[in-house]
């Protein structure tokens, strides 16, 4: 496989784990309690979405039509959300940390993909690529610092 083939197979394949997540994220917020969670999780669809329409660009600049490659790693994170608001009462702290625990699996997934990205798209002579999936990394990162400082202040029931 080519270098350039590489990058297009992990453009494809976050661009399907950004498209689970988008469906997935109002499941979320619905869940979870603490109004703290749930402003993060309804901010950070607003995010997703613009990050499907980044990649959108990102596709462009390379003249590759944006197409998505299976994402068995995010739908397996969806599922495991999908099990702890299944396994836990709502309105409950367990539920709230379960849901911490997946949606920061998945932002350590995006952040791993985005900031191996951002350097092919540097290796690859992509700057313009490279800019926009280093400001997406850049949210990831932000959104996944603010998780950890909700989860701070959940209190054991
Ligand atoms: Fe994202
Ligand atoms: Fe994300």
């Amino acid at each position: 496989m080519k270098l350039q083939q590489l990058f297009i197979d992990q453009l494809q394949d976050i661009y399907c784990g950004e498209e689970k997540l988008a469906k997935a994220l109002p499941m979320l917020e619905q869940a979870a309690s603490s109004d703290e969670l749930k402003q993060a999780f309804s901010s950070h669809l607003q995010e997703t979405k613009s990050h499907l329409a980044r990649l959108d660009k990102v596709f462009g600049m390379i003249d590759t039509p944006a197409e998505e490659k299976k994402c068995a790693a995010i739908a397996e994170i969806v599922d495991e959300g999908r099990t702890i608001i299944d396994e836990t009462e709502a309105g409950t702290v367990e539920r709230d940390v379960g849901l911490i625990f997946a949606s920061q699996k998945a932002a350590h997934y995006e952040i791993a993909t985005y900031g191996g990205l951002a350097q092919l798209a540097r290796t690859l002579g992509h700057p313009d690529a490279a800019e926009i999936l280093s400001v997406i990394l850049a949210e990831e990162q932000k959104t996944d610092s603010l998780l950890t400082r909700i989860a701070a202040t959940l209190k054991a029931n």
